[in-house]
């Protein structure tokens, strides 16, 4: 029997690991810790709530007093630590935020996990889920190493670089058990429409016009969503402790070319003539610092680990779109907020 925490569990890509341990490992118990800020969504694991292995937590990673008494009283075997504030746009907005949770709230659980092992770290686990945007930006050749020195840019990857570095020294200066992967764009269900596929989705079917930052060369290396998953499920249970694994899609678009192959489904899925959303895409001013490229060279989780991207994308793409479409009231909640009310349904407060 296994205590597993999995922080970050009610947002997107925190929502398909807790789904996928919590059906894969009937005999572990899964704690979903979250603070359920904007993006973080009950609804999201809906089909699971129920399950006997499942517990839902409420709380906030930067109370320290908070996390070191879950700790002490659960005696978690694992912590697989997604919670972040993880919006680049959002960090330039209001970067203290990202400090507080990203940077704070990770120390917070590594020092709270190295209280309660006290040296004795036999079976235990400290997994950091981080992302490709710490090592800063590509020109049009290259793809990201796991020894490629980090550039951040963005306030949202300083901040994931800074809990990078330190999730290392606790391994480095205390022998904590941790491994950390960085992970490439994702796409699929429950994604919150502030990103762009979600967004764009939604902009689309609404006939609201689709802001294109820049000229739209910038190109992302787009993974499905429940790939990851698989991903952090291997590296979880099978990577070196104190190593990093890169993973990524193989699978690059310059962002108007993503966006017009988005324009192409929908339209047929909507049933509009080819080509009438084209007119929506309006050229904005582009994101501060905006990051040309990002491509991942995941060599080492495919021979180390066996690891390899299930899910095409012209598959996945789709099966996103038709997600987003027959889940309209899920998109109608999220936007205006009314998720809540399914929590104090829930869990009653
Ligand atoms: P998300 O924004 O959808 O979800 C984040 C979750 O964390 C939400 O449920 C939110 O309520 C919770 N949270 C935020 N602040 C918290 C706090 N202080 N205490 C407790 N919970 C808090 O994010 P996501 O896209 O699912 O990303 C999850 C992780 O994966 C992040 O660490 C992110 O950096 C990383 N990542 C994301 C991508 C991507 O493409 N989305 C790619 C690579 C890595
Ligand atoms: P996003 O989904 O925010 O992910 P990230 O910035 O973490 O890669 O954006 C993906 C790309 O799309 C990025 O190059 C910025 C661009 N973008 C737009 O052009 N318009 C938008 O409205 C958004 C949200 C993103």
């Amino acid at each position: 029997m296994k205590k597993i925490l999995i922080t970050g569990g009610a947002g997107f890509i925190g929502s398909h690991v807790v789904r996928l341990f919590a059906t894969k490992y009937p005999d572990y118990q899964i704690y979903n810790l979250d603070k359920l800020t904007y993006a973080g969504n009950l609804e999201n694991l809906s089909d699971i709530d129920k399950n006997s292995n499942y517990h839902f937590v409420k709380g906030d990673i930067v109370d320290a007093e908070f996390i070191n008494q879950l700790f002490e009283t659960e005696r978690f075997d694992g912590v697989v630590h997604l919670a972040a504030e993880s919006h680049v746009d959002r960090s330039i907005t209001n970067p203290m935020e990202f400090i507080f949770t990203n940077v704070v709230g990770t120390v917070n659980l590594l020092n709270a996990a190295k209280n309660i092992w006290k040296d004795n770290y036999e079976g235990k686990r400290f997994y950091h889920i981080s992302t490709d945007e710490v090592y800063g930006a590509l020109g049009d050749t290259g793809s990201f190493k796991e020894t490629t020195p980090y550039s951040p840019h963005s306030p949202y990857s300083a901040s994931k670089a800074s809990s990078d570095h330190f999730v290392r020294a606790y391994h480095d200066t205390y022998g904590l058990p941790t491994v950390i992967s960085n992970c490439s764009n994702n796409y699929g269900p429950n994604q919150f429409p502030e990103k762009l596929i979600p967004l764009f989705i939604n902009n689309i079917k609404h006939n609201k016009s689709l802001p294109v930052y820049g000229k739209g060369i910038n190109v992302r290396d787009w993974l499905y969503v429940e790939d990851h998953a698989r991903a952090i499920d291997l590296i979880f249970h099978k990577g070196a402790t104190g190593s990093t694994y890169n993973i990524g899609g193989n699978n690059e678009w310059k962002n108007i070319d993503l966006i017009k192959k988005l324009i192409e489904i929908l339209d047929r899925k909507l049933g509009r003539p080819e080509g009438t959303s084209l007119q929506l895409i309006t050229y904005v001013t582009d994101r501060a610092g905006h990051d040309l490229r990002y491509a991942i060279d995941a060599t080492k989780l495919r021979t180390e680990l066996g690891w390899e991207p299930t899910i095409k994308f012209a598959e996945g793409f789709e099966k996103t779109v038709d997600w987003y479409l027959a889940n309209e009231k899920w998109l109608d909640n999220v936007t205006s907020g009314s998720y809540q009310d399914y929590y104090r349904k829930m869990y009653g407060e």
